[in-house]
């Protein structure tokens, strides 16, 4: 075997791009967010992690909401922004056209395809970062966004950034369908 080990925070091939939006001090506030996932189906609940220095991380703890909005590959440059500026020093409420669901301190970005409006329901305190549970409220999205009332990859163009090279990248080709490849893998290995 060739196997090696590597740093511990360098594995992580890739992470959907997406704007986690905030009221901070009564505003909206957008950062980059990668490290999300979904943790439970019903209801639908989205953990986000936040590191502890960011504002975003003390405006989830005062308002109980977030919002999470998954950008285009034509909003890289003004996603990778609200990564590198906090809105501790500078304001990014004016850097999307905005609109707000049920939730009012959780806004949303128009030129995102899909807006998942989030209400805490429970805070992870870890040594560097908090993990914010949300329960999914509603998610926003438009017609020329879905195929059979569903969001389609290719129409809403999502990208994905790559760590340790900070690269951001397009979805690539299709490699298979899930629950689908592993059931004909099946009959194959099971001789049917
Ligand atoms: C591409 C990219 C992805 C990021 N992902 C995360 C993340 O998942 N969690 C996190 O805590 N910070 C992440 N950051 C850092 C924050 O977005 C950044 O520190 C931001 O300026 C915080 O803004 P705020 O102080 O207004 O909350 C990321 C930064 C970039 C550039």
């Amino acid at each position: 075997m060739s196997k090696i080990t590597i740093e511990k925070n360098l594995f992580c091939l890739p992470w959907t791009q997406t704007l986690l939006g905030t009221h901070l001090n009564g505003k909206a506030n957008f950062m980059a967010l990668d490290w999300l996932t979904r943790v439970n189906y019903q209801p639908a609940m989205l953990g986000i992690c936040v590191n502890k220095g960011h504002a975003s991380n003390a405006a989830i703890r005062e308002t109980g909401e977030f919002s999470v909005n998954i950008p285009t590959v034509d909003m890289v440059a003004v996603t990778d922004y609200c990564g590198i500026v906090s809105g501790a020093k500078e304001d990014k409420s004016k850097l999307f056209e905005l609109f707000y669901g049920e939730l009012k301190a959780a806004p949303l970005i128009t030129e995102c395809p899909l807006n998942i409006e989030c209400r805490l329901v429970q805070t992870v305190d870890l040594p560097t970062n908090t993990l914010f549970i949300g329960e999914i409220r509603n998610i926003y999205s438009e017609e020329k966004y879905l195929e059979n009332g569903k969001p389609d990859v290719k129409k809403v163009r999502p990208f994905l950034l790559t760590m340790p090279d900070n690269r951001f990248w397009a979805v690539g080709e299709q490699v298979g369908h899930a629950w689908k490849d592993g059931v004909q893998y099946k009959e194959k290995i099971s001789g049917k």
